[in-house]
This record gives structure tokens, C-alpha cells and sequence, in this order.
């Protein structure tokens, strides 16, 4: 059936309608991408008439609209207008399903919730077998990390655990950094030292997105890992001193790395949210944090949240206690997760090779193999 409308009040705004048009004048068809700019489309943009039962490019039922001023063509699946039209219903059923990143979208967790279940997966599997990738990159997305077992314990292989879901992320520590005793170090991760709960590299901006440990040895007495889900703390934090949490998203930190050949800083807040104020990005490390150059009343105020915070960070019921063997490579968001080590004796033989990568990457990896392609 085909007939002739009128505007309907219920159609979407004309500009967000447009500025979607599916025909191959306004999208190139190879790739998708658009071919106008904004600023092309005529002042006035207003929908015409309409007409339902009009079969999209893909053969599915469609909507057809006619433009004004300029007399354009659009036909919109209608499947594609049910899923997208503003005020639809977002395919998660949220009211607002943001970008993923957020604490709206993960399962966060205290220690005892992961009791018995360590998201784990064996390497050969995780290699042979597509749905094992996927539940693997999953868990780095939902929980925040993973923890990849029997992974060959060989010079640079963390290298190739992170190319096979992204990319590596270079930075002046090298392509990777070996965590072991140095004898003229220059971070605390490369000594015995006790190292409490962090995010990596937040004098970076932007900040890698995930972190690899790869362990190759590990026969010192000490060098236990912990891992903490900083949006859980984050979490608690807010129900438990809102102010706290408030200054915490609102004071920008400065946070710096020097050595020879380096300098680095960046200022961000140490818990960054969304625009609707939903958790998005911790940073957190009190090797690296600067000195903070602000009013006095700004100082007290973030000084007493800074110091709630950390101690919530150091609750022994968030922490995941776990002790990384020679062949276990652990994969985590540093957005979201802090790591952490007991000490351990220096004249032990610990050995573990870290890379960075990021978030970017391995959920376009999980896209693609969720659509089935990818095959293995
Ligand atoms: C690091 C670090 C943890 C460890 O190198 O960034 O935190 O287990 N290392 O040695
Ligand atoms: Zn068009
Ligand atoms: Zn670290």
C-alpha cells in the first residue's frame, strides 16, 4: 500500500532526519561515509510529503519524504526509523545508552563478588576459538580485565597478546617495559618496592586505555597482584560523601613524570564523568600526582576527598588478591581498574613485561567478531 500524507507532528526533527538520508547522492555508497556538509542543506529544511509502503534500498518497508525546499528524496527503513528516531526507545532499552564506557554499562564488582570466578581463559583457546575470544574481550569490557593463562612465557610475546585484539600503544618507556629489579631505576614498579593501588601513566593524555602484564617470572617471595574496580570504589565513594565525590570529578589534578629524556603532565580530575555525570574514567596515583595549584579552600576540600578516597581504594574487600604465575598475562582497562603488588625480596627473580593498548581497539575487535565475521 502506498499512500499520500501530510506532515505528521510525530515526525522527527527535520535536520536529524536529513542529515541521515540513505540515498547515494547524500552517502557514498562504498563507504558509507557522508558526502554534504552541514551547512549544505537549505535553510528552512522542512519535511513534505510523505509516503509509507515504499521499499528501501535494501528491500525492507520504508518511509519515502520529500524535501523542502529543494525537492530531495529520501527513502528510511522503517526498521532503521523504529531503532533510531529521537525519543525511540535505545536498542538497550535505556533511556540514555551512552558510549559504553561508562559505570552504566559494566558489572562492577567488590573482591568476594569474583570469588571462584576470575575471568580467565586459556591461551590456546582463546587462539582457536572464536567464542572464547569474544566471552575473553568481553570480560575486559564488562569486569575490566581478564587474566589469559598458559600464554608462552617468551621475550615480546605480551606484544602479540595485544595485537591479537588492537594495537600497541608506543610510549617512552618503548614499544614494552619490563617490570623487574633495575639498578638505576626510574619508576618504583622497576624496584622491590610495595606498589598500592593505581592507573598507569595518568601524566599521559591522552592515557592508554589498557595495560598488559605479562608474567614471565615470578619466584621472588612478595610481588602478590591486586587488582581494585575503581568505579565500585568510585561508587562508594558518592553514597558515602557526595561532597567528596563532587570535588573529586570537579578539581583538575596535575599530574607529572620526569627523567632524563621525559616530561610529562596532564591535568584531569581523578574520578572523570559523562555529561550526566555517570563514572567514566578514573585516574589514580600517588607516585605521580603533582602539586596542586589552587585556592586554599579548593586545596582543604579536595586534600580531605583525596585522602577518603584513597583509603576506600585500600579496603581489603575490594581488592582481588591474585599471584600472577610464569605463562599469565593480565589484560585491564586503565580507565577503570587500579593494580596493585606487595613488595617483594630484590633478590628474587621477578620478571614481568608490560604493554600498553586501547579500549578503541578492542571493542572494534569484539564488534567485528560479533558480527560473525573474523572466522577462525
Ligand atoms: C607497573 C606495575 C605491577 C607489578 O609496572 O605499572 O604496577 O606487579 N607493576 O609489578
Ligand atoms: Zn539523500
Ligand atoms: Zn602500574
Amino acid at each position: 500500500m502506498s499512500v499520500t500524507e501530510t506532515i505528521h507532528p510525530a515526525h522527527p526533527p527535520a535536520f536529524w532526519l536529513r542529515d541521515n538520508c540513505p540515498c547515494a547522492e547524500c552517502r557514498d555508497p562504498r563507504t558509507g561515509q557522508k558526502l554534504f556538509q552541514i551547512t549544505d542543506l537549505p535553510d528552512g529544511l522542512a519535511i513534505g510529503a510523505v509516503r509509507s509502503g515504499v521499499p528501501a534500498a535494501d528491500g525492507s518497508p520504508g518511509l519515502e519524504m520529500r524535501w523542502e525546499p529543494d525537492g530531495h528524496r529520501s527513502v528510511y527503513p522503517q526498521a532503521w526509523l523504529t531503532a533510531h528516531a529521537p525519543g525511540a526507545a535505545p536498542a538497550t532499552g535505556a533511556p540514555h545508552a551512552g558510549d559504553g564506557r561508562t559505570e552504566a554499562d559494566k558489572e562492577t564488582w567488590a573482591a568476594a563478588d569474583l570469588a571462584g570466578r576470575i575471568p580467565e581463559a586459556g591461551w590456546d583457546a582463546y587462539i582457536g576459538d572464536r567464542r572464547v575470544r569474544m566471552r575473553t574481550l568481553e570480560s575486559v569490557v564488562r569486569l575490566g580485565f581478564v587474566l589469559l593463562r598458559g600464554v608462552p612465557p617468551r621475550d615480546r610475546m605480551v606484544l602479540d597478546v595485544a595485537r591479537t585484539f588492537g594495537f600497541v600503544r608506543e610510549t617512552n618507556y618503548g614499544e614494552l617495559f619490563e617490570v623487574r629489579v633495575e639498578a638505576d631505576p626510574n619508576n618504583l614498579a622497576f624496584t622491590g618496592a610495595r606498589i598500592t593501588p593505581h592507573t598507569d601513566n595518568p601524566y599521559r593524555d591522552p592515557i592508554p586505555t589498557l595495560q598488559l602484564l605479562h608474567c614471565l617470572s615470578n619466584e621472588a617471595r612478595g610481588g602478590d597482584s591486586g587488582l581494585v574496580d575503581g568505579f565500585r570504589a568510585a561508587a562508594l565513594l558518592r553514597a558515602e560523601d557526595p561532597d567528596a565525590f563532587a570535588v573529586l570529578t570537579r578539581v583538575p589534578v596535575e599530574f607529572a613524570f620526569a627523567d632524563a629524556r621525559t616530561e610529562l603532565r596532564a591535568h584531569r580530575p581523578l574520578i572523570g564523568v559523562d555529561p550526566l555525570g555517570r563514572i567514566r574514567e578514573i585516574r589514580f596515583n600517588n607516585r605521580s600526582i603533582g602539586t596542586l595549584h589552587q585556592p586554599a579552600a579548593v586545596v582543604e576540600e579536595f586534600y580531605a576527598a583525596y585522602r577518603s578516597f584513597a583509603e576506600l581504594l585500600l579496603r581489603p574487600e575490594l581488592q582481588l588478591d591474585f599471584r600472577l604465575a610464569p605463562g599469565d598475562c593480565v589484560v585491564f582497562d586503565n580507565t577503570r581498574l587500579l593494580h596493585a603488588r606487595t613488595a617483594f625480596a630484590e633478590s628474587g627473580a621477578r620478571h614481568l613485561q608490560g604493554a600498553y593498548a586501547d579500549l578503541d581497539g578492542l571493542l572494534s575487535t569484539l564488534s567485528v567478531l560479533r558480527r560473525g565475521g573474523d572466522r577462525s
